[in-house]
């Protein structure tokens, strides 16, 4: 799967989102060590710290289906006039990096349609992991 048919399916689940208080949506796609793809949208809530992002909800599925290590993830935003890049929240980079290695990516595009293609080091340098 080329990296732009995995951003494909992070903009397809996107749509999925529920977003009613930041009308941001957020899509996330996950290509496992079994080369199994694993979606998730973000999930928002009227209690709004219960909300989760669309990555935690890629990562879920993956664990659920059996996968342990994210090949790639790629996290299409969106929702607003002014913005349709996400990069994934610090919260987020720690979740991915449970489930990284040295040779995992983590791409989206920005507002001018450019790739933006990351180590798990590049994004989260120095993290903690046991
Ligand atoms: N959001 C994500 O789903 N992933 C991120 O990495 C950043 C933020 C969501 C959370 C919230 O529902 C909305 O985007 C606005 O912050």
């Amino acid at each position: 799967m080329t990296d732009d048919e995995l951003l494909d399916a992070a903009r397809t689940v996107r749509e999925m989102a529920y977003c009613p208080y930041s009308k941001f949506r957020v899509g996330a796609a996950i290509i496992d060590e079994n080369g199994s793809v694993h979606v998730g949208c973000n999930v928002e809530n009227a209690a709004y710290p219960q909300g989760s992002c669309a990555e935690t909800g890629a990562i879920a599925a993956m664990v659920a289906a059996g996968g342990q290590r994210i090949i790639t993830i790629a996290v299409a935003g969106g929702g607003t006039e002014k913005t349709r890049a996400c990069a994934p929240c610090g919260g987020c980079r720690q979740r991915i990096r449970e489930f990284s290695n040295s040779s995992t990516r983590i791409i989206f595009k920005d507002d001018d349609n450019e790739w933006h293609k990351f180590s798990m080091d590049e994004l989260l340098p120095s993290s903690f992991h046991l």
